[in-house]
């Protein structure tokens, strides 16, 4: 039976900097889990043949790096695009745009950055990403958390609109094995 794996990039140089977005390249953390990262998916997958899917954006490219498998880079797997806010930190956004932060808080999933996008908008355009993993074997997909936190409700049967808080922690694996009575999932650390 086939597996979908999903992890997000190795933490970044935004992430260490708390700003949203963007296109840095990974921290030394996050390269450290680059090259964990091998060994995690065959410990995991053993020798089963896998494709792996990244985003078009620097890190996810990064974090793949070190796996010999096939790659596939696909544009709907970007990042939530934050429009006005991209490059920011939380508190930057609070403070320069409260009323466009305090709408995020009352409504996350139909909330739109403006000249960005909505959690809904992120889940319309996974369609043909989730269509095309319908069809395929084993797949590693390496994106990030706004859209992995899309895809996983997806195959835990969770309801779209809850999709923005499921929690997809940085340098965690995540296998899911879907069944007929519902889908297994388990979460591997890696250790760095
Ligand atoms: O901070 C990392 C990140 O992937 C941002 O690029 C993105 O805007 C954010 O997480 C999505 O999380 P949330 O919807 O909770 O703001």
């Amino acid at each position: 039976p086939r597996c979908i794996y999903l992890s997000r990039h190795g933490e970044s140089i935004y992430n260490v900097e708390q700003k949203i977005g963007g296109d840095s390249l990974l921290s030394p953390r996050g390269l450290k889990y680059s090259q964990k990262l091998p060994e995690l998916v065959r410990e995991s997958a053993g020798d089963v043949d896998l494709t792996v899917w990244t985003s078009t954006l620097k890190r996810t490219q990064q974090t793949a790096e070190c796996l010999s498998y096939r790659k596939l880079q696909w544009k709907a797997l970007d990042e939530l695009d934050a429009g006005i806010c991209d490059g920011m930190t939380y508190e930057e956004i609070e403070n320069k745009y409260p009323e466009d932060f305090k709408a995020r808080d009352e409504d996350k999933y139909e909330y739109r950055y403006r000249g960005g996008e909505s959690y809904r908008d992120v889940v319309i355009r996974l369609e043909p990403v989730i269509m095309e993993l319908e069809r395929q074997e084993n797949i590693l997909i390496i994106t990030h958390q706004a859209v992995l936190r899309c895809i996983y409700a997806y195959y835990m049967n969770v309801p779209q609109e809850e999709s923005p808080w499921m929690s997809i922690p940085l340098h965690t694996l995540i296998k899911l094995e879907p069944r007929a009575y519902g889908t297994k999932v388990t979460r591997i650390k890696a250790n760095i």
